[in-house]
């Protein structure tokens, strides 16, 4: 430790930190532009230069290490002088345009201008001008306010992973710039909005629509990945008009995504379902909340009565609150229904209680990791910074995947190979480590397989990788492995190899609450979505889903829905979705109710509501609450959603999180069959859940392009594809445009959900599912 001086106030500090970093903890204020904490030190702004004693000129104190003895002083007069002329400086070029510009009133220029810099200029030249560029359809540009602090040029790369915007130019003639004609194209774009210390770079969504000392701020989470990042809504008039993040290091930093950032569009969009509706004669007729519970009553009660509620299907989401899902859950059991699940985007249910494996933060010190059919970047785009950062300190990063992604950060090396083959490669890996050490496999199922598995030089390398690692590496299994059938298969030999090696081995889970929702339902015999909707069904209650948008297996959905004589859907959105339902009831979105989230690392955080409800919306555990009265359920006298908290926490003070579990007796692994063809149908981050597909500005981008099915060209030749191919998709099967693309493994086609056209469902038009 070294001891230093800053304005006669004395502190212990580490080597090498700086003396900005200093006075930060000792609240001593210093000004700065080109600093962040996050960013590497660029130090051109020269805002924030300090007095050190036997040092002839000032320094700057975001670049400046601290010595033993130091005796700094950020307040005296030369430091005054140098201040007022540095802002003088920047502000030659600055337009004084403060009352039209949207940053007005939460602008760090503004502010450090009143409190550092002079009362009047002596620029009396004309003001140079930078025409804007645009940078796509997230941010918007006014470069001539730009002070070339290089903050959003320093995340793109460091953070973002790509250097999408540069400094052109020298001097007076220095600009911000992007390829051309490119839009910045980073998941996490949107924080240099909230990095750049001027109004160069604003929101567009958010552009002129309110003043800053307009909004009321509140925290929340948001729900849109499996982190559970911390943010602000910035409410005016009830209605949310912007998100921003909220600090927290354990788990996003100080950063959101674009999708957390811009889904807030889609809360108020028109789609929302604003008052009950139930088919009378084919035809939705909006009634008022009385009514219809009472056309529920009417169509249910008769099963109940008949000792055949075991017919009535429950499937609820999983970005539903643990307090929602509990509600969800003791109405089935009430009315003696084993069909209850939240699983709907799996193909295999023997996987329970998977869970990251380790605090978010951990992944950044790992050595080695193997990343098993994941997309990370687009599905967990904050966490993609983890393994960046990881990556960037010489981790060393290994993937098995069926298409070769840029990932924005240094690949080792990677297998490419179709989604069934994703247990096979890593059973070659285990077969590789037993070559390289003595490892006792406590699963005949495994040992037996792997006799006839070979070694490649591919497996050979994974395995000396996660060895050399020590206890240091860790693998990670993906949505598109986790969504597989075979994902038991795969996590059961994934987690030999983590013991044999005392690794780690997580789940990057796809929603905001599985840990949660697995939880509740750990130990309970339940049935899943899959036996659930292949039983008859006499009524099917769906809980914040959008029907097949929202389900892997659609196509099933469809003929439950068909053949069950009664459907409910709690939902806060209608849409053509909805057209097999009898009845819609209108839910609260997560921001206009309360509840409880785990996230992926198994870290509960509670969120209240920061609007009211649009229209006769209400939230889905009042909704279920008052079904369960109306049902004549006992126990259903909540007040609150904290009631039901406490409810499911009983005599615990925290929660309790079930052991994984898995079905040893994995399946025959052994090469996909060459004369068969892999279906691969993604979920883009944009279009994961009823919010975010309805998030305009996420959606400026798209393009045909998406509405196609890829192949590699090997694949097109073998299986003679020539101008398109049937697959099945939300339920429908279509045909899809072929296009080669040889990222893509052989004998696997790739395709994306539909591509949203969301019109509503036109229920004032009265017509059932038009
Ligand atoms: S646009 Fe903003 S963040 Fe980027 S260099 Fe200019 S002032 Fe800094
Ligand atoms: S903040 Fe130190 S030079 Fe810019």
């Amino acid at each position: 430790m070294i001891k230093v001086k800053i304005n006669g106030k004395e502190i212990e500090v580490q080597p090498k930190t700086t003396i900005i970093e200093a006075a930060d903890k000792l609240g001593i204020d210093i000004p700065r532009f080109c600093y962040h904490k996050k960013l590497s030190v660029a130090a051109n702004c020269r805002m924030c230069l300090v007095e050190v004693k036997k040092f002839g000129k000032p320094l700057p104190a975001c670049a400046t290490q601290l010595m033993d003895g130091m005796e700094i002083s950020t307040n005296s007069k030369s430091v005054k002088d140098t201040q007022k002329s540095i802002m003088e400086f920047l502000l030659i070029n600055h337009p004084l345009d403060c009352p039209i510009c949207d940053q007005g009133g939460e602008c760090d220029l503004q502010d450090t201008a009143v409190a550092y810099g002079a009362s009047k200029t002596r620029y009396t030249e004309e003001k140079r001008v930078v025409f804007n560029k645009n940078i796509g359809p997230l941010i918007s540009t006014d470069l001539t306010r730009c002070i070339q602090c290089t903050r959003c040029v320093r995340f793109l790369k460091e953070v973002g992973g790509v250097m999408e915007l540069g400094l052109v130019g020298r001097g007076e003639h220095a600009e911000i710039s992007a390829y051309v004609d490119k839009a910045v194209g980073s998941e996490l774009s949107g924080n240099i909005i909230d990095l750049c210390p001027v109004g160069a770079l604003t929101s567009k969504p958010f552009r002129y629509s309110a003043r800053t000392w307009e909004l009321i701020r509140r925290p929340s989470i948001s729900i849109h990945d499996s982190l559970g990042s911390n943010l602000e809504f910035h409410i005016k008039d009830h209605k949310v008009m912007r998100a921003l993040p909220k600090e927290n290091e354990a788990i996003n930093e100080c950063w959101i995504s674009d999708r957390d950032r811009y889904s807030y569009e889609g809360l108020n969009h028109k789609d929302r379902l604003q008052t009950p509706m139930i088919k009378v004669n084919k035809s939705w007729k909006a009634v008022d909340w009385d009514e219809a519970f009472e056309f529920i009553v009417k169509k249910i009660k008769p099963q109940i009565d008949k000792n055949q509620g075991d017919t009535i299907g429950f499937l609820y989401s999983p970005q539903s609150s643990i307090e929602e899902a509990f509600l969800v859950n003791k109405i089935a059991d009430a009315l003696g229904s084993c069909h209850v699940d939240y699983r709907v985007r799996q193909d295999n249910f023997d996987l329970k209680g998977v869970w990251l494996g380790c605090p978010v933060e951990d992944i950044e010190k790992l050595k080695t990791i193997v990343l098993i059919g994941s997309n990370i970047r687009s599905e967990q785009p904050l966490m993609a910074n983890r393994f960046r950062k990881m990556a960037h300190a010489e981790g060393k990063i290994f993937t098995i995947n069926s298409y070769e992604d840029d990932l924005l950060m240094p690949v080792t090396d990677r297998i490419i190979c179709r989604p069934s083959d994703y247990s096979y490669e890593l059973l070659k890996i285990l077969k590789a480590l037993t070559t390289l050490r003595k490892l006792s496999i406590n699963n005949h199922y495994v040992e037996s397989q792997m006799k006839a598995i070979p070694v490649d030089g591919k497996s050979l390398a994974y395995a000396k990788a996660l060895i050399k690692a020590k206890n240091m590496g860790g693998i990670f299994i993906g949505q598109n492995a986790l969504n597989h059938k075979s994902a038991n298969d795969i996590y059961v030999v994934a987690k030999i190899i983590g013991e044999s090696l005392n690794i780690n081995v997580g789940s990057i889970l796809d929603a905001p609450n599985i840990v949660g929702l697995d939880m509740l339902s750990h130990n309970l015999n339940k049935s899943n979505t899959m036996n659930m909707l292949e039983s008859k069904l006499s009524a099917l209650i769906t809980v914040n889903l959008e029907g097949a948008k929202d389900i892997s297996c659609g196509k099933v959905l469809t003929e439950a829905l068909k053949k069950s004589k009664f459907n409910l859907a709690i939902t806060p959105y209608s849409s053509d979705a909805y057209a097999e339902f009898d009845c819609l009831l209108p839910m609260a979105t997560f921001t206009e109710s309360s509840g409880t989230y785990i996230n992926i690392a198994r870290q509960d955080q509670s969120i209240k509501a920061v609007t009211k409800p649009l229209g006769k919306a209400r939230p889905a555990w009042k909704i279920l609450r008052v079904l369960a009265n109306y049902l004549q359920i006992d126990g259903f006298t909540y007040e609150s959603s904290e009631d039901i908290k406490k409810e499911i926490l009983g005599n615990n003070t925290s929660f309790n999180f079930p052991e994984e579990s898995t079905n040893e007796k994995i399946k025959q692994i052994k090469p996909g069959g060459q004369g068969s063809l892999d279906h691969l149908h993604l979920v883009r981050s944009q279009d994961n859940d009823m919010i975010v597909r309805r998030a305009d500005a996420l959606h400026a981008l798209d393009g045909n392009w998406l509405d196609v099915a890829r192949v590699n060209p090997k694949t097109a030749v073998k299986f003679k594809l020539k101008d398109s191919i049937k697959v099945d998709r939300e339920g429908e099967e279509i045909s899809l445009p072929i296009v080669e693309d040889e990222k893509i493994s052989t004998n696997t086609v790739c395709y994306y959900q539909k591509l949203t056209s969301l019109t509503g469902t036109k229920l004032e038009s009265n017509k059932a599912g038009s």
